[in-house]
């Protein structure tokens, strides 16, 4: 499958790619400047010892992929999904995205839509199906292949069959994702990084997950 991740040059894309590529998935990093995309996708090549990942522009990535993410910061969220939004048509694109107040990261500040998720499914229209995830997974985790990663991924959008392809590459990049719920759930789930965020600060570590309990394996 080729999965593209828009904005994938910056702290999340890269080890998401990472990891995708190790799961055996075709990637293409996206990046405003197609140099910039090309020169992360040669450093992970580099590191993975093969040719799994290619650069693009962002809209030749979106335009070539079957499956698209996005990990830009949420003040480009409406702008970059402008850029793209014809190229997303009849896709799934996966939305990584977290509307933390940028006065206090500690605090989220909600666009009216009520999630960013939400926000990206109105946007994109019903065409798109639109799935929330890895918004509480640490970018210097997914970057280190070596690190076993122990917090679970929620999983949230209004398209069960996208959802489920969804957890099942989050199963294949060796996590496990849990479908909790329509993309209003996405207020949650985006909110719980604020408060990890908070955890980080107060505890001076940089990992802070989630884990659910009390479920059958
Ligand atoms: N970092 C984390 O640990 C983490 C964890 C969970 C969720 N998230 C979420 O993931 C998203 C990305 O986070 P990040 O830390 O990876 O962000 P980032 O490193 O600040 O930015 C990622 C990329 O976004 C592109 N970008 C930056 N400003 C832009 C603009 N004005 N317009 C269009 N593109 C722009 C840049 O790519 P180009 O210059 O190549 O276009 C940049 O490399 C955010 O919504 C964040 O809340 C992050």
């Amino acid at each position: 499958m080729k999965i593209a991740i828009l904005g994938g040059t910056g702290e999340q894309g890269p080890g998401l790619a990472l990891r995708l590529a190790l799961a055996g998935e075709d990637v293409i990093i996206g990046s405003r400047a197609k140099e910039k995309a090309d020169k992360v996708a040669d450093e992970l090549n580099a590191e993975l010892g093969g040719k799994r990942i290619q650069g693009a522009d962002n809209v030749q990535a979106a335009a070539s992929a079957e499956i698209v993410m996005m990990t830009v910061p949420y003040s480009a969220h409406i702008s970059t999904l402008e850029a793209v939004k014809t190229q997303l048509q009849g896709k799934i694109f996966i939305d990584v995205s977290v509307p933390l107040d940028p006065e206090n990261p500690r605090r989220m500040k909600m666009p009216a839509a009520g999630s960013a998720t939400e926000e990206a499914q109105q946007f994109l229209g019903a065409d798109t199906k639109v799935v929330a995830a890895f918004q509480n997974v640490a970018a210097h985790i997914l970057r280190d292949p070596k690190h076993h990663i122990d917090c679970d991924i929620l999983v949230c959008g209004n398209d069960v069959e996208a959802k489920k392809v969804v957890i099942g590459l989050i199963s294949k990049m060796g996590m496990k994702g849990y479908n909790v719920g329509t993309a209003d759930s996405a207020r949650v789930v985006e909110g719980l990084t604020s408060i990890l965020i908070r955890l980080n600060i107060q505890n001076k570590v940089k990992g802070a997950g989630i884990r659910l309990t009390g479920l059958p394996e």
